[in-house]
């Protein structure tokens, strides 16, 4: 039921068809059937016309709003916005029944919206870097979500290419090998823009991989304490380098080796240490913005 309690569908949308009518004696039945339902087409394409011009100007009007944010360096993301939004063009509904129908619609728009404004302020791909469990996964997904940008993982990309898992890379063909196929998915991101890209913790080791990275992204570090790392990853044992000797000593010592070359990669370092994903994302938005 409507909100004023008529049903929507109680008239038929023929009957407001501008077309002269041709009456039954000098039509058959079947001709006029397909005359109606010309007639509800046009008024569909009509509605398309009038929507694509409305939602060409919404598409402006965002672009304009994150240019505006970028300016006066005012937060990019707002929640409750969106909710308001929500909630304001369920009220604008004269037919109940699509209430549902509008609020998928809307959340789709949102979402593009929320891609569109991504596209302009990051014209580049965001590429995480950092030591095994410093939450480049985790946070990669939240920042995913957040920007509506497209993930990938280079570990992901080279199981996927080779049908292993990355213990198994390890032990039937060597680091060594493992390091030329890292290489080789990330000379298979030259052309990708506006993503995010998480890396293995040794993306760092080879000079070539940070080259290739800088490119076309913008690198953050995500540091994180040797401590911090030994809690996370107590238990996993899907690290080759840590799986026969996950000691303290052992990680530390790895993660002092590589301290200076990833200091040397990232283009806005963060500290992770007893900070949640959110906080985290929310850190690397406001490092992209002003870098
Ligand atoms: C490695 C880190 C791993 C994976 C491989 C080697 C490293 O990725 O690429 O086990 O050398 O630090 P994560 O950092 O995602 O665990």
């Amino acid at each position: 039921m409507t909100k004023s309690g008529k049903n929507a569908f109680s008239h038929s949308l023929v009957d407001l068809c501008v077309y002269p009518k041709i009456t039954n004696i000098t039509l058959n039945i079947g001709a006029d059937k397909l005359k109606d339902l010309e007639c509800i087409r046009n008024i569909i394409d009509d509605c398309d016309k009038k929507l694509v011009e409305v939602l060409e100007r919404r598409l402006k009007a965002v672009l304009d709003v994150s240019e505006n944010k970028k300016r006066h360096k005012l937060p990019i993301y707002q929640p409750e916005r969106e909710e308001n939004v929500l909630k304001k063009v369920n009220s604008y509904l004269k037919y109940g029944e699509f209430s549902h129908e509008l609020e998928l619609l809307y959340q789709r728009i949102l979402k593009i919206s929320k891609k569109l404004q991504s596209k302009y302020l990051f014209p580049f791909n965001i590429v995480l870097i950092g030591f095994m469990g410093s939450g480049k996964t985790s946070v990669g997904t939240e920042l995913s979500t957040l920007l509506q940008m497209d993930y990938i993982d280079t570990d992901d990309i080279i199981t996927e290419n080779s049908g292993m898992s990355i213990n198994e890379i390890f032990s039937a063909y060597g680091e060594t090998r493992f390091r030329n196929l890292e290489t080789k998915a990330i000379e298979s991101l030259q052309d990708f823009r506006n993503t995010i890209i998480s890396c293995g913790g040794g993306v760092v080791l080879n000079p070539k991989n940070v080259d290739l990275l800088k490119n076309n992204g913008r690198i953050v570090w995500l540091k994180v304490s040797p401590k911090e790392v030994y809690n996370r990853l107590s238990g996993d044992d899907n690290r080759p380098l840590l799986k026969d000797n996950f000691t303290m000593e052992k990680l530390s010592q790895i993660l002092e080796d590589r301290l200076p070359l990833y200091e040397n990669a990232g283009d806005i370092i963060i500290d992770t240490d007893g900070k949640n994903v959110q906080e985290i994302a929310k850190e690397i938005v406001e490092g992209l913005l002003d870098y």
